[in-house]
């Protein structure tokens, strides 16, 4: 199977990396990017075949996945339209877009009513291998293409689907932005620390240790965050100090309202991107 990456930026990076750490040989990936330092960093680092010419990419492809800026989809994925339907002779070929808030509606409008066409959202994670990536399956979609999709995006993190594409606004808010929500409670926790007297140094690897660790734990444990939470805070000890701070401040409301704000403008983004 032969794999087209439109854009080889970030992201696309992060993908190719997790292809190849797991088998698939680099002849079978073309990278089509504008920027020529881009293309030799990643022929150098994976191995994998480079191009200017986003058409010719997704011409040899069978999977083509859709990694550019979102402004920059409608005309590279128009081109690309254009290109497939002047080919001889004509494939199918399954379209996996990761670009943030980019509809199936309007991908279908620039690739064709009849492309089958997946959406996902990976997160920034998925550049050291620990990211997860939500998908959706527009009209068309057979279980091959899912099998697919989740093997590929699988490669960098975990995956989960969802069966309403309104819920991908929801997946932005919670995982695609979720991580900054972290790095910005660790940025928290180390001022805290220096303030209260350790080094700079000692603060932060104390905050992004305890972060880690907490993740980890949280993953591999089968109890649920709020079980372990308890386990950890005992009645009149130092953490139910911190937690009734956290609680009385409206913590839980913060967060709430916080994801709804990230899960409003992603569908605002989302129906500008529509409206080009
Ligand atoms: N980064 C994240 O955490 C994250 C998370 C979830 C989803 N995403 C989505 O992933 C996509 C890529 O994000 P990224 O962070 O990887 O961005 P990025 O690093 O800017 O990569 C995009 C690449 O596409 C290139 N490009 C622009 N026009 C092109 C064209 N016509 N043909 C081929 N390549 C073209 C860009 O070149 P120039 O630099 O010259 O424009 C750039 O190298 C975005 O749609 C974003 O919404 C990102």
């Amino acid at each position: 199977m032969q794999t087209a990456f439109i854009g080889g930026g970030h992201m696309a990076s992060a993908i190719i990396g997790g292809l190849r750490s797991t088998g698939a040989p680099g002849e079978t990936i073309v990278v089509a990017d504008p920027v020529a330092s881009q293309l030799e960093r990643l022929s150098r680092d994976f191995g994998v075949r480079t191009t200017g010419d986003s058409a010719a990419a997704a011409l040899s492809a069978d999977v083509i996945m859709l990694a550019v800026k979102p402004q920059d989809l409608p005309l590279v994925a128009v081109d690309i339209e254009k290109a497939l339907r002047a080919a001889r002779a004509p494939r199918r070929r399954l379209f996996i877009s990761i670009a943030a808030g980019v509809r199936v509606v309007d991908l279908a409008r620039w690739l064709g009513a009849d492309t089958p066409l997946v959406r996902a959202m990976p997160n920034r994670p998925a550049l050291i291998g620990s990211g997860i990536t939500a998908l959706f399956a527009g009209p068309g979609v057979t279980p091959d293409d899912r099998a697919t999709s989740d093997r590929m995006l699988g490669t960098c993190g975990a995956t989960v689907w969802v069966d309403d594409e309104a819920l991908m606004d929801t997946v932005t808010a919670v995982s695609g932005s979720g991580p900054t929500y972290f790095f910005l409670l660790i940025e928290a926790l180390e001022a805290a620390g220096i303030e209260q007297g350790l080094t700079p140094e000692t603060a932060r690897r104390l905050a992004v240790a305890t972060a880690e660790g907490a993740g980890r734990l949280a993953a591999a444990s089968g109890d649920a965050p709020s079980v372990l939470r308890a386990q950890v805070t005992s009645k009149g000890g130092t953490t139910a100090a911190a937690v009734d701070v956290f609680e009385d401040g409206g913590l839980r409301a913060m967060v709430s309202r916080a994801v709804a704000a990230a899960r409003k403008r992603s569908a605002e983004l989302a129906a500008g991107a529509g409206a080009q």
